[in-house]
């Protein structure tokens, strides 16, 4: 059977992606009643983080390891990725050597090079593009709570970076409406925007928070926009997630952040432990939903 990729959410059906979240509810459970799972013994992971990590590199490594298999940290500073080894070059060695690879890396590009030239499946672990690994765990986290998401109201208050991107693919995979508030400049990827009719930019926060079942944010400086820090703090001050702007969205409205959070930034400093915020829970669910994935992708 030829190898399977998880690059972006487009790599899976719709069908997939709702058995995905069904089974990571599953393992979810089998792991909280202590129950061993280990359908990945003998399989070995190697998780290349070119970036720093802590909810994904976590998951991945206590997934494998709670499957049955075992994961290989590869970061810069001490392999040979740090000193330049081609990317496609890593790819088909690794591929002579574990089943099956996770990738962290500014570049989706290179991403796509790796999958390309590896024999073996590939997660993508984030680039500046998408986050489809973090999409899991938050779709899986709102259908816990409150059910199917399909025709539901989704805001994406924020920077339009790889956390829209993926959530745009999200409302085209699970058929949800998301509404996007960023600043001006700030807008997601035009292409990604217009490969669907289920999400459109809104005026403003308030806007897009209005009547809405889940209320979403990232960070306002992404990794690789460090140097911008201090010009984005003031063009996102009015972006900000807080219990005000959250009393737009209905009633039992969710608040989710892939995390790690700035408080006093995207988020006050009160927001994440309201009642209606989801963030440790969909913290959690990284474990979960990257071990459905692993399963997936590797039985
Ligand atoms: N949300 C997320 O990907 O967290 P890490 O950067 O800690 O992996």
């Amino acid at each position: 059977m030829a190898k399977r990729n998880f690059l972006t959410l487009l790599d899976c059906s719709q069908e997939e992606l709702n058995q995905l979240i069904t089974r990571a509810s599953d393992l979810k459970r089998k792991h909280l009643a202590g129950e061993p799972h280990q359908p990945l013994a003998g399989k070995t992971a190697a998780l290349i983080l070119a970036m720093n990590s802590t909810r994904t590199r976590v998951a991945f490594e206590a997934g494998m390891q709670q499957l049955g298999g075992h994961a290989i940290f590869l970061g810069t500073a001490d392999t040979q990725i740090g000193r330049g080894e081609p990317i496609d070059d890593m790819a088909k060695v690794l591929s002579g050597m574990v089943d099956i690879a996770m990738i962290r890396t500014a570049s989706h590009e290179d991403v796509e090079l790796f999958a390309a030239n590896a024999d073996i499946p590939v997660i993508n672990a984030m680039t500046s593009l998408y986050h489809p690994c973090q999409l899991l765990a938050d779709m899986q986290t709102f259908i816990e709570a409150r059910g199917p998401v399909e025709g539901r109201s989704v805001a994406f208050v924020g920077d339009g970076y790889n956390m829209c991107n993926s959530y745009i693919n999200a409302a085209r995979q699970w058929g949800f409406d998301l509404k996007i508030a960023t600043p001006e400049g700030y807008e997601p990827d035009a292409g990604i925007l217009q490969s669907t009719n289920n999400a459109q930019l809104a005026g403003d926060a308030r806007e897009a928070v209005e009547n809405a079942d889940l209320v979403v944010t990232d960070v306002w400086s992404s990794m690789g926009h460090e140097e911008e820090q201090a010009r984005r703090v003031a063009e996102f001050a009015p972006y900000q997630v807080n219990e005000a702007l959250l009393d737009h969205a209905k009633d039992d409205a969710l608040f989710m952040h892939c995390l790690p959070a700035h408080r006093g930034e995207e988020v006050n400093d009160t927001i994440l432990d309201d009642p209606r915020s989801a963030v440790w829970e969909e913290a959690g669910n990284r474990l979960h939903s990257q071990k459905a994935l692993m399963e997936f992708l590797l039985t």
